[in-house]
């Protein structure tokens, strides 16, 4: 059976992907806003890490306390706009490693056109979150996941800041084991497969590109 998407509900991610809605937020405000709500999304993508109990010293006494055990992780952003959710996470999890897939939708078919891949030399060891504000039809995260798992990944999950339902129901087809968070589940897409409402064009707004 599939996973069921996680959609964010904390009033701090709501809050933020409004302003990130808005047209008038400019590129500076954008950037800042995608990395924390990145960061924010974070603290629930990886609410699965095991623990190990190890012993310290306090400057009160010796306890036993709670330490990440053992797990490797690999976060992989989708170029462009997936680059701008890197920072935020990479600040909770420094250790992480970082893949790289590049990717852009042809304008005229909105078919996903891969144009570079560099993944760290153990990403089939590694639990791998991968990057993309955007899921629209899917296509691109549906193609990047083919590639991780044509890598030998295993354990993957994918996070978006805003999806349409039509990406979600793409995806979960094509990949049921991926979990999928989301910042917000919109309600469509456009004739030109723009999510709606959604933000526009999350690689443009990020880099100031249009
Ligand atoms: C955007 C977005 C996703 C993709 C989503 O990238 O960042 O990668 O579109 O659409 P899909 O779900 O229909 O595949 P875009 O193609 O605009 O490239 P860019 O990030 O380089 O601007
Ligand atoms: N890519 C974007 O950046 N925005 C959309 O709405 C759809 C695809």
């Amino acid at each position: 059976m599939a996973n069921k998407p996680f959609i964010m509900d904390h009033p701090l991610i709501q809050h933020k992907v409004t302003l990130l809605r808005d047209k008038n937020t400019g590129s500076k405000e954008f950037r800042e806003l995608i990395n924390e709500v990145a960061m924010l999304m974070c603290y629930e993508a990886t609410r699965d890490l095991p623990t190990k109990t190890v012993e310290i010293e306090t400057p009160i006494c010796i306890a036993k306390a709670n330490v990440i055990s053992g797990r490797k992780i690999a976060f992989v952003p989708i170029l462009r706009a997936g680059l701008g959710m890197v920072d935020g996470l990479l600040q909770l999890v420094p250790a992480a490693k970082v893949g790289h897939i590049g990717m852009y939708r042809d304008h005229d078919t909105c078919e996903p056109v891969e144009y570079y891949c560099k993944l760290p030399a153990d990403i089939e060891d590694r639990d791998i979150i991968v990057l993309d504000p955007m899921l629209a039809t899917g296509g691109s995260a549906i193609d990047a996941i083919d590639q991780l798992k044509a890598h030998g990944c295993k354990n993957i999950k994918f996070m978006c800041i805003i999806a349409a339902p039509e990406g979600i129901e793409a995806l979960t087809a094509k990949h049921p084991d991926v979990q999928i968070y989301c910042g917000a589940l919109d309600e469509k897409l456009n004739e030109n497969k723009y999510i709606v409402p959604g933000l526009g064009d999350a690689g443009d707004r990020i880099f100031g590109t249009k």
